[in-house]
């Protein structure tokens, strides 16, 4: 053999590993399957933050993709939240159009995990603050109501927001299920959601008194 096919044959084979360790990549701990290499991997990789950020723990299905209701909202009142005097729903987040997600476009998505707006009640904008009436944030927040833990998820990063919508949209078969809404205070939680009661975003620096 020359020096050249030799090259040749040693270049094919360093390109045929690299493709196989890309496709074979493990997820979840497992191999990824011809299915999944061939899928937007934004919308894989929402479906991982989805699954492990406990989503179906309140919208349905728990951690299991496979399971019946995945993410399809309230079924039975044992799905309830008992809020003082209100009772609170956990929403169908997939993308049926009139009783799920399906007529919010992903930014109305990602406003909602980012700042708890309501994507039902909140312009399809980009929001340019992180508080009532700075920049275009709402001056009157309707926001979404308690449990949602938005105050915490409003710490991924932009990227892992827009993959976490980017699966709610584009990779979750629609289910019909209405809802009904939940009940809530007139201001909408929004004595709920101050500073003082969920902190800062983006959090303090580090360290803060608590850290070291
Ligand atoms: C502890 C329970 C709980 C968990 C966990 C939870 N949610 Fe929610 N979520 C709710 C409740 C309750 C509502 C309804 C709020 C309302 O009615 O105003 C809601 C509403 C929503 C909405 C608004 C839907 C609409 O039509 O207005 C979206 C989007 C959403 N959740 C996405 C998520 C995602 C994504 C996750 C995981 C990262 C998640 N939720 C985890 C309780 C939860």
């Amino acid at each position: 053999m020359g020096k050249t096919t030799w090259l040749g044959a040693v270049a094919g084979v360093c390109l045929l590993g690299a493709v196989v360790a890309l496709v074979s990549r493990p997820l979840e701990g497992r191999p990824v399957t011809e299915r999944e290499a061939a899928v937007d991997s934004q919308v894989l990789w929402g479906r991982q933050l989805v699954i492990s950020h406990a989503c179906g723990d309140c919208h349905g299905g728990q951690n299991n993709p496979e399971a019946k209701g995945w993410l399809a909202g309230r079924m039975d009142t044992l799905q309830d939240f008992r809020v003082g005097p209100f009772i609170t729903r956990p929403r169908n987040i997939t993308p049926d159009n009139t009783t799920g997600i399906g007529r919010f476009s992903e930014r109305q998505i990602f406003n909602a995990l980012r700042f708890g707006l309501r994507p039902g009640e909140t312009p399809d904008v980009e929001i340019t603050g992180n508080t009532p009436g700075v920049g275009n944030f709402p001056e009157i927040p309707k926001y979404l109501a308690i449990p949602m833990p938005w105050p915490s998820w409003r710490h991924m990063s932009d990227d892992e927001l827009w993959a976490i919508a980017a699966y709610l949209k584009r990779g979750v078969k629609p289910v019909v299920n209405k809802v009904q809404d939940s009940d809530g205070p007139p201001d909408f939680w929004a004595s709920e959601y101050t500073e003082e009661k969920i902190g800062k975003y983006p959090a303090a620096p580090y360290p803060t008194a608590n850290e070291q």
